[in-house]
């Protein structure tokens, strides 16, 4: 029986050893990346054009903190803690939905209007010196970033955008339309593997070529040897250009179809959004890793399109990653999850060349390095 270790060195990608098995279930560790790492960190919630007119809300949990996205009456977006002012009960149970003029409590009825301020409570003039003013939602710290709505608890943290300095320009250089995206639809599905599994899974295209055959479909596709991994700090992008010839993808002819890129685009911001374009289709996806516990995530897929009619190209790859590409990442997940425990495992080998090529594991072990700085500071 191996022992486990709950400490890591860091190292040189070429050298170290894979960051150890605890930290993909140990209930402990668990904990500790919970306040450290994404009590500290951004969550991308949704697009801004998610919440389109004032009353538009959308609700975000994080653990068992639950924050509330809404455009006010003045067309700000303000977050704040989903929790009545009065006796804690939540506000909104729903992920997203509309209010005309406030979000009443269910249990007593506060009324809170759409900047946070609490607006009625009833009975409250019985109080000896209540100040309604003392008593609206509490605000979050929010930030939009490339269009997309970004939360935080930690009010020291630095900005998205000084946290990801080049990443927003790097988005719109593959999606020029951006800020015109709107959301086609949005996939959750609970995932029995640590977000960091189903996260290094998405940062490395080694398996590409031996896995499964969607994966081989995927390969087809793109370029393959021209596939590059780059490294920025807090971001990353991994990204092939279009094989060239290519006539058909996801079952349809290419003839015809319209997009704003036909590169297989990827970017990652730590610690788990990540943005994304499949080659030849008019769509921007992302696909967020929400921790649920240390062996359970919900894998968030958002596809998010051009105003009007979306193309029959784009809507087959939407279909293509439900049904076939994800499924299949999503095998490896939890058979890694479950590999994970076994007293014959404790930690491997990143596969790094020094070209850092097309096959390279180097962002796994960028990752690791990012997340074990954040873990223990
Ligand atoms: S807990 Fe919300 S009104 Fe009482
Ligand atoms: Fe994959």
């Amino acid at each position: 029986m191996l022992a486990k270790k709950t400490t890591w060195e860091i190292g040189d990608p070429q050298t170290a050893f894979t960051l150890p098995a605890k930290f993909f279930y140990d209930p402990e560790i668990f904990d500790e990346e919970k306040r450290n790492v994404f009590f500290k960190s951004w969550h991308c919630v949704c697009h801004e054009s998610d919440v389109p007119e004032a009353g538009s809300f959308i609700t975000e949990n994080i653990f068992e903190q639950s924050v509330i996205v809404v455009r006010g009456r003045d067309n700000e977006v303000r977050a704040f803690h989903n929790v009545c002012q009065h006796r804690g009960n939540r506000l909104i149970t729903e992920r997203r939905g509309k209010v005309n003029v406030v979000f009443r409590c269910g249990y007593h009825s506060w009324s809170y209007g759409l900047d946070g301020a609490l607006r009625a409570a009833p009975r409250s003039e019985c109080l000896q010196g209540f100040d309604k003013g003392g008593h609206g939602l509490k605000s979050v710290r929010m930030e939009i970033f490339a269009g997309f709505v970004f939360i935080n608890f930690d009010n020291n943290a630095q900005s998205v955008a000084e946290m990801c300095p080049g990443a927003e320009a790097e988005i719109r250089r593959f999606i020029p339309d951006l800020d015109n995206m709107r959301l086609i639809e949005e996939v959750d599905v609970s995932v029995n593997a640590n977000w960091k599994v189903i996260q290094e899974n998405s940062i490395e295209a080694y398996h590409f070529d031996l896995s499964g055959p969607v994966h081989k479909h995927l390969t087809s596709l793109i370029d393959y040897k021209s596939y590059t991994l780059k490294e920025y700090g807090n971001w990353w992008t991994y990204m092939a250009p279009p094989k060239a010839g290519v006539t058909a993808a996801y079952g349809k002819a290419i003839n015809g179809a319209s997009y704003q890129t036909d590169w297989f685009f990827n970017i990652g911001l730590f610690p788990n959004t990540t943005f994304y374009c499949f080659p030849f289709t008019d769509m921007l996806g992302t696909f967020i890793m929400i921790p649920t516990g240390p062996e359970t995530s919900l894998l968030r897929f958002g596809y998010y399109g051009p105003n009007g009619q979306i193309p029959e190209l784009t809507k087959a790859g939407i279909h293509w990653m439900n049904t076939e590409l994800g499924p299949e990442d999503i095998a490896l997940n939890l058979t890694t999850q479950k590999g994970l425990h076994s007293f014959g495992y404790d930690q491997g080998r990143y596969l790094v060349d020094a070209e850092r090529s097309n096959q390279s594991e180097h962002l796994v072990h960028h990752f690791h390095k990012l997340y074990y700085q954040a873990l223990r500071p």
